[in-house]
């Protein structure tokens, strides 16, 4: 099963095995990750699952819809050129190995 890290903005990483098809937030919240509050539980309307993603590896992630930009208007901690929601990234293999840092307010 492909794995993701999660790093907290102290540095502290998680490692995650995320199934084909799960998106890193629902994998994140299984796995009781501080720091992925994912209030609307995934319909991309809280923004609480906001995610930074390593620089380089941003074409790899699948693109951004309007909704998604929209919602991260909204965030609680400083929107990046590299922010998404995690609830809007689905696992393929494509992505194993990747890292998230997550924001410092949700
Ligand atoms: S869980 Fe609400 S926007 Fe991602």
């Amino acid at each position: 099963m492909p794995e993701v890290h999660l790093i907290q903005p102290d540095g502290q990483r998680v490692t995650l095995d995320v199934p084909v098809g799960t998106s890193i937030m629902q994998a994140a919240v299984s796995a009781g990750v501080a720091g992925i509050v994912a209030e609307c539980g995934g319909s991309c309307m809280c923004a609480t699952c906001h995610v930074y993603v390593e620089e380089a590896a941003l074409a790899r992630l699948p693109p951004m819809l309007s909704t998604e930009s929209e919602m991260l208007e909204c965030t609680a901690g400083e929107r990046r050129s590299n922010s998404r929601l995690s609830c809007q990234v689905k696992m393929t293999e494509d992505l194993a190995g990747l890292s998230f840092t997550l924001p410092e307010s949700q």
